[in-house]
């Protein structure tokens, strides 16, 4: 099939690199002059592993094309994928001002019918506001639908996520719709679940919102563990080998961040309350999720005592491993804090430097872990990155000035810590204290 990708950013540029894959051709719309010219030359602006060898080579092959043009993708494919970022706006709303633009675009340029599938994560009657955005604006007696197809992708492991997806869910009003969407799908082997477009856009919202709280879950368990001297770990494995519980999304840790988890929970919110459905359980997933990052640096400061002049180590910038992307990143914070108090910072993070030197050019950044540890006061672990989990400890015990380590996402080996003779704190664990 034809098919048309507006925007070419982490969801855009994946999901036209995987429609490829399964055969289909794609003209791929990106309105950023920078990052457009960039990918003519075969770059990617952000990293995601395999995403750049997958395009290549469809690049190649002439099976994946981009424009300047939105106008020219509307002509393209039979389905338009509406792939446009939807930030949070200064209360927590997701701002639709790209995807209503889309809206605009595609009513002024459509000839012949389209499917115009919203693949952005909005909030839930968007595609009834595209629907009648686009009945506004166009020109003439042209048909269309409007589809909702919410993209459940994770940053780092994107490009398997999107070719081996869990399930596909398609929402749409109308059987030519519904076929368009199942032929589209055709080679994933996955189940499609054909839902009405309200429900798909909820769907979206509420596993983004469940899965938030199941990290929330374990960090208010985290608290409990530490006021009661249980062990998170411990207590977080023996529930999720339930099956019905699983340990997926269930550990401890300075809290989630990125570009979905944060706005997605507020967007619920904003939506379930202006419904006239009060949300309290998903108001707390946020409030404890940034308390999270708070308590993890009072620890800090309580036995740093003084942190004016002090020399810190960060490992992990990034929100998670595997990716270069920093939005809503606990480490950002902390490192505003950290500066605040008047620390000084010995930065590492495997692929986030160049990101974090744009906003912070006057951090130390370090040509490997271990030198981001030479003279530091502590080192503090944000991102689980695998170079970290592996690091040799004894040779970060020789590189600080103190071997005091603040493990954020519980990843550092605690027995090798402990038998090196290391103070190790981490979340809703016991801390490891030398001679105690
Ligand atoms: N990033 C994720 O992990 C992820 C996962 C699932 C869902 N989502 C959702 O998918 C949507 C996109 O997220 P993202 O992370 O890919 O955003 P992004 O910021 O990485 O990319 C969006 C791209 O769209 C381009 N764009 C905006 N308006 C345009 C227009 N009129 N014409 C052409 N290009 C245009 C921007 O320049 C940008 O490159 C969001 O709603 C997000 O919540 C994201």
């Amino acid at each position: 099939m034809k098919l048309s990708v507006i925007g070419a950013g982490h969801v855009g540029l994946v999901t036209a690199a995987c429609f490829a894959e399964k055969g289909h051709e794609i003209l791929v719309a990106e309105h950023n002059v920078e990052r457009l010219a960039g990918l003519n030359r075969g770059e990617i602006w952000f990293y995601e592993p395999g995403l750049k060898e997958l395009l290549h080579k469809h690049v190649a092959a002439k099976r994946v094309r981009f424009t300047s043009k939105t106008e020219e993708a509307v002509d393209f494919g039979q389905a338009i994928f509406i792939c446009v970022h939807t930030p949070p706006d200064p209360q927590g709303r997701p701002d639709m001002t790209y995807v209503e633009a889309v809206a605009r675009t595609i009513a002024e340029n459509l000839k012949d019918y389209r499917l115009v599938v919203e693949k952005s994560t909005v909030p839930i009657k968007t595609a009834e506001r595209i629907k009648r955005t686009i009945g506004r604006y166009v020109k003439g007696d042209v048909h269309f639908d409007v589809a909702s197809n919410p993209e459940f992708l994770r940053e780092g492991s994107a490009v398997e996520d999107t070719l081996k997806p869990d399930r596909v869910v398609c929402g749409v009003d109308s059987a030519k719709a519904e076929s368009l969407m199942r032929e589209v799908y055709k080679g994933f082997d996955c189940p499609i679940v054909v839902t009405s477009v309200g429900s798909s856009e909820l769907i979206k919202h509420a596993s983004n919102s469940f899965l938030a709280l199941k990290i929330t879950f374990a960090n208010w368990l985290a608290r409990l563990c530490e006021a009661s001297g249980a062990d998170v770990e411990q207590v977080v494995h023996g529930m999720g080998l339930d099956h019905r519980i699983s340990h997926h999304f269930l550990g401890a840790g300075i809290g989630y961040g990125g570009s979905c988890f944060p706005k997605d929970v507020d967007a619920l919110a904003h939506i379930s309350e202006e419904l006239g459905v009060a949300a309290p359980i998903i108001r707390v997933i946020s409030e404890t999720n940034k308390s999270q990052l708070e308590r993890f640096y009072a620890t800090i400061e309580r036995e740093l005592w003084v942190l004016n002049e002090k020399t810190l180590a960060i490992w992990g910038l990034a929100f998670k491993p595997n990716t270069d992307d920093l939005r809503e990143a606990p480490a950002l914070r902390l490192i505003d804090m950290l500066k605040k108090a008047g620390a000084k910072l010995r930065v590492h993070d495997p692929v986030a430097m160049p990101n974090t030197r744009k906003v912070h050019p006057d951090l130390y950044y370090a040509n490997d872990p271990i030198d981001a540890c030479n003279g530091a006061d502590a080192l503090i672990v944000c991102t689980e990155w695998a170079p970290y989990k592996q690091a040799d400890l004894a040779k970060v015990k020789a590189t600080l000035k103190v071997p005091m380590i603040f493990d954020g996402r519980n990843c550092i080996d605690r027995k090798r810590a402990g038998e090196l003779g290391m103070t190790l704190f981490g979340i809703g664990k016991a801390p490891i204290k030398p001679g105690e």
